[in-house]
């Protein structure tokens, strides 16, 4: 019996349901592989579009450099629609010459053997047809899709930082995959489908208007019939859909959460409660989705069946047309065909409007990244700078003199994080900030590295305004261990040479030297090729820091951040650190972060941040004997925050 309270339900639906419905929000409930699958999310998922004709404009463009191939395309969807209507046309004198009274029989059996060529024949050239058509539109869909998702891709790689921090990761994933899915889905058969559906609509009313008009007309009646059930059904069956869709969004939802956070729920023995809450939303989704797979299968058994009632008419019709207004036989039996092939393509029309609209919402998703702002280009008489080790063509040698004058900064406009700092660090000089959490040591170098935009005041690297040098060659300057590690999946000296891609395998070796990781990588069962994967999960949270720091060690920037750099290793190794940095430091300015004072103490100016204030500067020494706030931290007189 679930323990589950009625309110602990209606949370869980709401907060992972809606995440799998609210424009791909939930990570999990939109990946493909998922328990819905790519095609799962197809239908209602993602609401209407909201732009129909722009988007679908903007999504024809990506095939329309192939225009030719896609009239091709269309020509042979026209030509396998001709071959099957003219294929079954032909019965009509193949039946009428079996019956007509003035031929032998020798002469029918002849005319029946050339009828029977004549329509294989017909059908040969419709299947060569439907043979190009797949192969060449498949072709023309895949080369769109893939520039979608490399012009996808490009975008998120040129999008500011800001837009990375205010959008869930699993949102971005999703667009990637499942919204690219139902795009690619759409291109590769449903715009066929479409047309060949239509065509054969037309093709089937013409024909029959051909055949008997009269009888074309009494078949007609009952399309109402036909339209006026199939709304109906269509509309429950997108009602339950949707509801199925946001109760696979609940369920993908809680297991990405649940496998991703399976330690804390260990930790706090939440295993019992987390089956209980998964039991519910998988019963959820079993209500919903046995109501839509009712619904999404009667639908095409309803409409056959209901076809079945306007075959009957016309037969009867028909026959009576026959005995009494000189109708042929073969009319009659080609009639019948078309009649029961008639509600073929209104069934199949109004599935493949659920897959249109599902592809548009998602192609509209995908444009809408690929018409964020990216970061601001860079100005026209834009600089490259270099460091002397490190001397690049046309780009200014610099020494890594780093002057912040008077920076006020928000990430939120109204709301300060940093107010009027001013800080100047010489070439070779160790910075160090200190301060307490949320104090603004981390946006300082966000700043510097130009990964937000400086509103107030400026930032000069040796006299320069950051804002007009290239940001490749700023940010090629600056090493940097950033505060949260982050390792890509290869080899251990492939990630230390992502510092320095030209570094040779001694480089990388001494680097790890410096940093200290050496000797735990020679451990490790290749050495420097030990692969390392999902972020360095194989390695402990220290090892991982070593080796971001040997990644920013290996480069030749004149510039070096280290935010929290050495705060998971052992107080030892974090000497042994200093000591070789210290080396590495001696011609590079060095910003330092940490909330361990020990690791500060010889700095050249220690810089104490409070709610983005400078309150002290100083040296170690100077800063004690001022009995400050540093001097207060530094003796434990108080903690920090
Ligand atoms: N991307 C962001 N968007 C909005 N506010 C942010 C963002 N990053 C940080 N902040 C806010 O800015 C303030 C300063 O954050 P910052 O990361 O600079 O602190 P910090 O001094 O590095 O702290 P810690 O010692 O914990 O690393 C905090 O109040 C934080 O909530
Ligand atoms: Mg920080």
């Amino acid at each position: 019996m679930s323990r589950l309270s009625a309110e602990r339900k209606e949370t869980l639906l709401r907060r992972y349901g809606s995440q799998g419905i609210n424009a791909g929000a939930g990570p999990g409930g939109r990946r493909p592989g998922g328990f819905g699958g790519p095609g799962a999310s197809r239908v209602g998922m993602k609401g209407r579009p909201k732009n129909i004709s722009a988007t679908i404009s903007r999504l024809l463009s990506y095939i329309g450099q192939d225009k030719v191939k896609i009239l091709f395309v269309f020509a042979c969807v026209l030509g396998g629609n001709l071959s099957s209507l003219g294929g079954s046309y032909i019965l009509r004198p193949v039946i009428n010459n079996l019956v007509y009274p003035g031929l032998s029989a020798e002469e029918k059996i002849k005319n029946l053997v050339i009828g029977i060529l004549v329509m294989a024949g017909i059908y040969l050239v419709g299947a060569v047809c439907i043979y190009l058509q797949r192969k060449i539109m498949i072709g023309v869909s895949q080369k769109a899709l893939v520039k979608i998702r490399e012009e996808l891709f490009h975008k998120i790689q040129k999008l500011p930082l800001k837009y990375h921090d205010t959008h869930a990761h699993g949102d971005i994933m999703s667009r990637f995959t499942n919204d690219l899915d139902s795009v690619g889905e759409m291109l590769n058969h449903t715009m066929v489908q479409v047309f060949s559906a239509v065509l054969t609509l037309l093709g089937t009313v013409i024909l029959m208007f051909v055949t008997n008009w009269l009888l074309a007309i009494v078949t007609l009646t009952t399309v109402p019939l036909l339209v006026y059930a199939g709304g109906i059904i269509g509309k429950q069956s997108r009602k339950y859909f949707t509801g199925q869709q946001q109760a696979i969004g609940a369920v993908n939802g809680y297991i990405e959460e649940t496998i991703a956070g399976q330690k804390v729920i260990k930790v706090f023995s939440h295993e019992e409660t987390a089956m209980e809450e998964f039991a519910f939303l998988s019963d959820e989704l079993q209500k919903k989705q046995v109501r839509a797979q009712f619904f999404g299968g009667i639908m095409g058994p309803v409409i056959g069946n209901l076809s079945q009632i306007s075959y009957a008419i016309t037969a009867t019709v028909g026959g009576i047309l026959c005995l009494t207004a000189n109708f042929d036989i073969g009319g009659l039996t080609i009639f019948a065909n078309y009649s029961r092939q008639f509600s073929m393509p209104i069934n199949e029309l109004s599935m493949q409007m659920n897959i249109i609209f599902a592809a548009l919402a998602g192609a509209e998703r995908v444009f809408e990244v690929m018409d964020e702002t990216p970061e601001a280009a860079d100005p026209e008489e834009a600089i490259e700078i270099c460091s002397e080790a490190n001397r690049a063509e046309g780009a200014r040698v610099v020494k890594g003199e780093v002057e912040l004058k008077n920076v006020t900064f928000g990430y939120i406009p109204g709301k300060a994080v940093l107010k009027n700092i001013n800080i100047t660090a010489k070439p070779g000089q160790k910075v160090a900030f200190v301060g307490s959490t949320g104090a603004g040591k981390t946006t300082i170098t966000n700043l510097i590295n130009r990964f937000y935009e400086l509103e107030e005041g400026e930032i000069l690297i040796d006299g320069i305004n950051i804002k007009q040098i290239k940001k490749d060659s700023l940010r090629s300057n600056i090493a940097m261990v950033l505060q949260d590690t982050h390792l890509f999946s290869g080899t251990v000296r492939e990630n230390i040479r992502y510092g320095r891609l030209d570094a040779t395998d001694e480089e990388v070796v001494a680097a790890a030297k410096i940093s200290c990781a050496h000797s735990f990588i020679e451990r490790l069962p290749q050495g420097y090729d030990t692969l390392l994967d999902g972020d360095g999960a194989n390695l402990s949270q220290g090892e991982r820091q070593l080796l971001n720091i040997a990644r920013a060690a290996i480069s030749k920037a004149p510039i070096l951040i280290l935010d929290e750099a050495t705060s998971s290793v052992d107080t030892r190794t974090e000497k042994y650190i200093e000591r070789g940095m210290d080396q590495l430091m001696k011609d590079r300015t060095t910003f330092v972060i940490a909330h361990r004072l020990s690791t500060v103490r010889n700095a050249d100016k220690i810089i104490v941040l409070e709610n983005g204030e400078i309150i002290e500067q100083g040296t170690h020494e100077e800063l004690l004997e001022k009995g400050g706030r540093y001097y207060q931290l530094y003796t434990g007189a108080i903690e920090l925050d």
